[in-house]
């Protein structure tokens, strides 16, 4: 029988290490962290995203603001806006929330950030980074982030192994694809044009998904013994909370498989949290 990979626990015990390294810069530096989320427009999905993380920030004792603007603000004040937070030295993490109002270029909001302080690590220096397998430090996705951070925690061998990341975002897929090839994965990402899936599923010791489609995949798409990633938030017909995984039925053979909700949801804002913090020391290092 699977091991259940409790994204719940380790989530809590990464806020609790975040939530000391917070303290320890109150105490040695007189620094607080400060992250800024700016959410544009009234999506309510966003607004809920947004409210857990403004919560689990200041639980931590990070300075968390929410910054809240029409749907009706233009792409040059919303860069005005970056700019104000980019020169602000009371602020080291900054997120847009996505998604934006049609009107406003995602990309070029996202290069408006300034790569030091891009907690989300979606600016094209830091993606290039990551791909790179730069030495240096930079930020880096929070859901891949987070998916490495609890494989690393039941000490789960990437090097050397099969991994198969199923969906090709900017977001999941792309950072997951290089972190695992980062550490020594022969690694392959499937998506929608992929012709069979299950080809490259069946002989994969690693699989992350990110489809987005309810309950995808079954036992059948697994070897025996397959770790199993499921990063799907999907609602199903009676608008329960269901991954891209038959839970139940590919349990029977996996060693390793996440739970939605409680596997890597949790662990999302944790490493946000992370990262908002690392971010403070890293600039904190290089004398800024
Ligand atoms: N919208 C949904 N997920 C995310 C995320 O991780 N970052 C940002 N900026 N927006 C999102």
């Amino acid at each position: 029988m699977a091991k259940i990979i409790d994204g719940k626990k380790i989530a809590k015990e990464l806020n609790e290490k975040t939530s000391d390294e917070v303290k320890k810069l109150l105490v040695k530096d007189n620094i607080v962290p400060g992250l800024v989320v700016i959410i544009v427009g009234d999506d309510e999905a966003s607004y809920r995203y947004v409210r857990n993380k403004h919560r689990t920030a200041q639980k931590l004792g990070i300075n968390s603001i929410v910054d809240s603007q029409p749907a009706t603000i233009s792409e040059n004040e919303l860069i005005d806006l970056i700019n104000k937070y980019n020169n602000d030295d009371q602020i080291n993490g900054i997120l847009v929330q996505d998604p934006l109002p049609s009107g406003i270029d995602e990309k070029k909001i996202t290069k408006a950030i300034d790569p030091k302080k891009d907690v989300d690590g979606f600016h094209p220096l830091n993606v290039g980074k990551l791909f790179l397998d730069d030495s240096t430090n930079y930020p880096v996705a929070c859901t891949p982030k987070g998916i490495i951070t609890m494989l690393d925690y039941y000490n789960i061998d990437i090097k050397g192994k099969n991994a198969v990341v199923i969906g090709r975002s900017a977001i999941v897929g792309k950072p997951m694809g290089a972190l695992l090839l980062n550490r020594g994965a022969s690694t392959t990402i499937i998506h929608r044009y992929t012709k069979d899936i299950y080809e490259y599923t069946r002989n994969a010791d690693i699989v992350v998904s990110a489809t987005g489609q309810v309950h995808l995949l079954g036992q059948d798409a697994f070897k025996k013994g397959a770790v199993i990633i499921d990063v799907g938030q999907n609602r199903d017909e009676n608008g329960h909370l269901v991954g891209d995984v038959d839970f139940e039925d590919a349990s029977n053979q996996a060693s390793y498989i996440t739970p939605v909700p409680g596997g890597v949801g949790p662990m999302t804002i944790a490493t946000l949290m992370q990262q908002t913090v690392e971010l403070t020391k890293w600039s904190k290092e290089n004398g800024e």
